[in-house]
Parts: C-alpha cells; sequence; structure tokens
C-alpha cells in the first residue's frame, strides 16, 4: 500500500468547490460571470489609461499595472476551477500543481505591495502636494513596481521549491480548488514546520507590511478629510475613501487568515471561502472601486467611447 501511494504520486487531485451536480453547474456559472466582468473591466481600465495622455500620473499607472495583475492572477485560477468542476477527471499534474501555485503566488502577492504603493501615493498627493512630482518621480515608479515584481517572483520561487521538496505521501487529494500551499503541506508525510515558518515569515514581510503602510497611509489621507467644512464634500472624499479601504481590508484580511492561521486551525471549507474572495472577487472589484467609479476615467471612457462612435458613423457613411 505503502509503495502503491508512492507511486500514484505523480498527479494531485483537486477535490474542487462540491461535488453536488446541481451546485457545480451554478458554482461554474457564477465563476464565468465574475471572470467576464473581471477582464472586461480591467482590460476596459487598462486601455482608457492608454489611450488618454492626461491619465498618465503614476496613480493611473499604478492602477493599470494592478488591472493586469488582476488580469493574470485570476486567470491563473478561475478558468482551472471551470474546467476543474466540469470535468470528471479531476486530477492534476505536479507540474501543472507547482506552475499555478508559482504565478498565483507571485501574482498575489505584487498585488499586496502595488495597493500599499497606490495608498502611500495617495498619502503623497495630500500630504507632499509640493514635493509630489519629486517623490513620485517616473524612475521610482518604474523602480516600485520592478522591485515588487522582481521581489514576488522570487519569493514564490522560493516557496515553489520547498513546498514541492516535500514527499507527498499521505493522500494525493487536495481539499482545495486550486494549488497552494496551507492545503498541500497537509498532503505531506514528513514535517513541514520549516515550510511553515518560511511561510509566515514571507507572509509577515510582503502582507503585513503592506497592510500597515497601507492603513497609515490611509490614516492621514482620512484626517484632513474629517476637516473638510461642506457636508457634502466631506461625503464624497469619505466615501472614496472607505470603499478602497474596504477592498485592500477584504484582501490583505483574507490572505493574511489564509498565510497566517496556525496549523491547528486548519478548515478546509474555511480556506475555500477565504481564497474564493481574494482570487475572483477582488481582481473583479479593484478596477470597480478603483476606477470605474472615478470621475476622471468616467469621463475618459465617456470621450473615447464618444469618439469611436464617432468614427465608426464616419466609417460607415463613407463606405455607403
Ligand atoms: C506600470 O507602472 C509603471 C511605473 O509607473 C509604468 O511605467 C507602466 O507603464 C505601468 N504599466 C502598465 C501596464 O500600466
Amino acid at each position: 500500500m505503502e509503495n502503491l501511494n508512492q507511486t500514484l504520486m505523480n498527479r494531485f487531485i483537486l477535490l474542487g468547490l462540491t461535488n453536488i451536480p446541481y451546485l457545480q453547474t451554478l458554482c461554474v456559472l457564477i465563476f464565468l460571470i465574475i471572470y467576464i466582468i473581471t477582464l472586461s473591466a480591467n482590460l476596459l481600465l487598462i486601455l482608457v489609461v492608454k489611450m488618454n495622455t492626461q491619465l498618465h500620473t503614476p496613480m493611473y499607472l499604478f492602477l493599470s499595472n494592478l488591472s493586469s495583475i488582476d488580469i493574470f492572477f485570476s486567470s491563473t485560477i478561475v478558468p482551472k476551477i471551470m474546467a476543474n468542476t466540469l470535468s470528471r477527471d479531476k486530477s492534476i499534474s505536479l507540474l501543472d500543481c507547482a506552475t499555478q501555485m508559482f504565478f498565483s503566488l507571485a501574482l498575489g502577492s505584487t498585488e499586496c505591495i502595488i495597493l500599499a504603493v497606490m495608498a502611500y501615493d495617495r498619502y503623497a498627493a495630500i500630504y507632499k502636494p509640493l514635493h509630489y512630482n519629486t517623490i513620485m518621480n517616473k524612475r521610482f515608479c518604474i523602480r516600485m513596481v520592478a522591485g515588487s515584481w522582481a521581489m514576488c517572483f522570487i519569493n514564490s520561487a522560493i516557496h515553489v521549491s520547498l513546498t514541492f521538496k516535500l514527499p507527498f505521501c499521505k493522500s494525493n487529494l487536495i481539499n482545495h480548488f486550486f494549488c497552494e500551499m496551507p492545503p498541500l503541506f497537509r498532503l505531506s508525510c514528513q514535517d513541514t514546520h520549516l515550510n511553515e515558518v518560511v511561510m509566515y515569515i514571507s507572509a509577515a514581510i510582503i502582507g503585513v507590511c503592506s497592510l500597515i503602510l497601507t492603513l497609515v497611509s490611509y490614516v492621514y489621507i482620512i484626517s484632513p478629510i474629517l476637516k473638510i467644512h461642506s457636508t457634502a464634500g466631506r461625503h464624497k472624499a469619505f466615501s472614496t475613501c472607505a470603499s478602497h479601504l474596504t477592498v485592500v481590508s477584504i484582501y490583505y484580511g483574507t490572505v493574511l487568515l489564509m498565510y497566517m492561521r496556525p496549523h491547528s486551525a486548519y478548515s478546509p471549507e474555511v480556506d475555500k471561502i477565504v481564497s474564493i474572495i481574494y482570487t475572483t472577487v477582488t481582481p473583479m472589484l479593484n478596477p470597480i472601486i478603483y476606477s470605474i467609479r472615478n470621475e476622471h476615467v468616467k469621463n475618459a471612457i465617456r470621450k473615447n467611447m464618444n469618439e469611436l462612435f464617432r468614427g465608426f458613423i464616419k466609417r460607415m457613411s463613407l463606405g455607403s
């Protein structure tokens, strides 16, 4: 039996979200809708920022970076969930599993840092308006973005190699919907203590530091708003900040709940719900909350739509 298990471990079985057939159909439908909204909202934002030179400021360039991360991040996970739920064969090869883990972890942690950088950018814009252009100069922005990508990809490579060194011989059933570290650790018959410590350290460095930077920036952003005299102005500024703060808190909260939880507090059901939020809901909400509600972006979209429409009419009339 022992030997049989050892030889079977070249594939994992992803148990997925549920095994009740009608719920599976419903899940696939919901994920499909979420995925379509995620792709179109993020793509729209990237195009609008690209097409409008007045939006080529650090804030919108960071947002458009965030949108590209969101597109790739959800693409490493959502299509596989749908295929896995619909298919009878729920297996995934070790290589596919490692690839999925590598990209989702790298992109997910880059997103953490970019969210924090965006909060810092707003802080600088409000608190240091005169020095804003020197603080957020092009070189600094490119370095921040490139630095966080590089750091997160290296970090992810370390985790993937440490995780896939483990002997997975307890079972090959992953009670989760994609390949992520905590559920994988539970398949190891060797002590995963070292892996967990490394995971906690990197979650603390990337997650907690980004969270603190974000919260501190927002405290500074929100305190002058409270001093605005007009109620309407205060309300508007406050609601913008509150919606940003809500999506970032949900993101950091769920990620930290997943990666900072002690081994003893393990529950596959909680893991699944928590993971769904940061892998599918956040990438969909980010462009909607941060940009599509923003007046400058809305105006730019309107302008581009008008141009597109006029161009279309012109071509139609030339053609006839
Ligand atoms: C990401 O941000 C950098 C630095 O601000 C910018 O140069 C680059 O164009 C952005 N990339 C995208 C896809 O928006």
